[in-house]
């Protein structure tokens, strides 16, 4: 059989076959199953998008509100976990402290029957329901606090931002936050998906796909991108600076954070709907003067990356949502990762549906078969 050519990367080589999200990348079009990002931004919860893709079919009112009320029900973390999180530095990054506690869920729940659909489901409601809270819970912690308990009366978005900042949010606040959330939820074979239904393969338990994922998103190149953007718009510092920046950067060969995609050739269409949720957010809170700056910075941009297609992603307005909300630069990540489980898992069951472990060959490029040299002799 002749050997594939070899592709950095994997570029446009298919590694699964899938029937949960598409993107056109010429027309800036995703949907999942089938429905329109936008639409699902517009119209959906984060909660009813995350049933559409890991079971396939918008839930009917009863399914949607059983597995509203199951995750409402699964939202406390185990005191254990608070003391280990309390454990953790402070000064560490939250991704960090997210990886290791959603892997310690494997400790209380690791008993694998991924054959019953009633361990998926109770798998998918209670990482959804907990990774959330140990986000938040870790928030409080390194401040000095102990974590506030999730609020029954509150819906999934209000009481994440509740727990984190302790404040029942303003309904709008919490609207554009959950639209937030189903525009990051699931998009096709991204690094960290690839990492889950890599780690899926083995059939080890879905405690340790999501924390290998978690682990995967957490780079620059990826979910990492987001916390990055607001660090270089303040680099720039003002409007008359765009332009030199940018030239020197790109001269540096320098990646402009929150700009390009493997897939997108035209502007990402999250960007274009995260662009529009923070114009409502500063309607009704305020202008932020930092998005003056990064219209400036992605018409700039336009002209000297554009040609390449290379167009703004969704991480390059995201940041300016989540910062409007008061929420701190280095959760927005961790935030990405809340919403990412949704797809995280949708892949995680389709590869139990169809597995194969993933064994992928290699180019070999090392040395020919050679002599042992011993140490006195090297
Ligand atoms: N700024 C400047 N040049 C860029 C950028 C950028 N952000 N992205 C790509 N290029 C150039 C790159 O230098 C290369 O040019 P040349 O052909 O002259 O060497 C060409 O475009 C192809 O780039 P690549 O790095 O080979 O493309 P890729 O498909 O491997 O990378 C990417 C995709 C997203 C990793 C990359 O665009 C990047 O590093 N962007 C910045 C980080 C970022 O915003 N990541 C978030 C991605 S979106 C969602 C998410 O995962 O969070």
């Amino acid at each position: 059989a002749s050997v594939p050519p070899f592709r950095p990367g994997l570029e446009g080589v298919p590694a699964t076959q899938s029937a949960i999200c598409d993107i056109d990348g010429q027309r800036g079009l995703l949907t999942y199953r089938g429905y329109g990002a936008d639409v699902l931004a517009a119209n959906s919860t984060f909660l009813e998008t995350t049933y559409l893709l890991i079971w396939g079919a918008l839930p009917t009112a009863a399914q949607l509100r059983e597995f509203e009320q199951e995750v409402q029900m699964h939202r406390r973390v185990s005191f254990r976990i608070r003391d280990m999180m309390k454990c953790f530095p402070a000064s560490g990054h939250p991704m960090d402290a997210l990886q290791s506690s959603a892997a310690s869920l494997g400790l209380f729940y690791s008993r694998r029957a991924l054959d019953n659909p009633e361990y998926i489901y109770e798998a998918v409601v209670r990482l959804i329901a907990k990774i959330p809270t140990m986000v938040a819970a870790f928030q409080l912690i390194r401040k000095g606090q102990d974590p506030i308990q999730p609020r029954d009366d509150l819906p999934f978005a209000s009481n994440f931002l509740y727990m984190l900042t302790e404040r029942e949010p303003d309904p709008l606040a919490a609207r554009i936050f959950d639209a937030c959330l189903i525009l990051h939820a699931e998009h096709s074979l991204n690094a960290s998906t690839f990492s889950a239904r890599v780690t899926a393969s083995t059939l080890t338990d879905p405690y340790a796909v999501v924390a290998s994922a978690v682990g995967t998103l957490a780079g620059p190149l990826h979910g990492g991108a987001n916390e990055d953007v607001l660090a270089m718009l303040e680099a720039i510092g003002s409007e008359d600076q765009v332009e030199p920046w940018l030239d020197q950067a790109i001269a540096e060969k320098q990646k402009i954070m929150g700009f390009g995609h493997r897939e997108y050739k035209v502007k990402d269409p999250r960007a274009v709907i995260l662009q529009g949720l923070a114009e409502q957010l500063f309607d009704r809170f305020g202008h932020d003067p930092l998005y003056d700056l990064a219209r400036r910075v992605e018409e700039a941009a336009a002209v000297r990356l554009g040609p390449k297609g290379i167009y703004p992603n969704v991480d390059f307005y995201s940041g300016l949502v989540y910062r409007k909300l008061g929420i701190p630069r280095d959760l927005f990540t961790p935030i990405f990762a809340i919403a990412r489980t949704a797809g995280w898992l949708a892949h995680w069951k389709e590869q139990l549906g169809a597995n194969r472990i993933f064994r992928p060959s290699q180019i070999y490029t090392g040395a020919e078969p050679r002599e042992w040299v011993p140490l006195e002799a090297r």
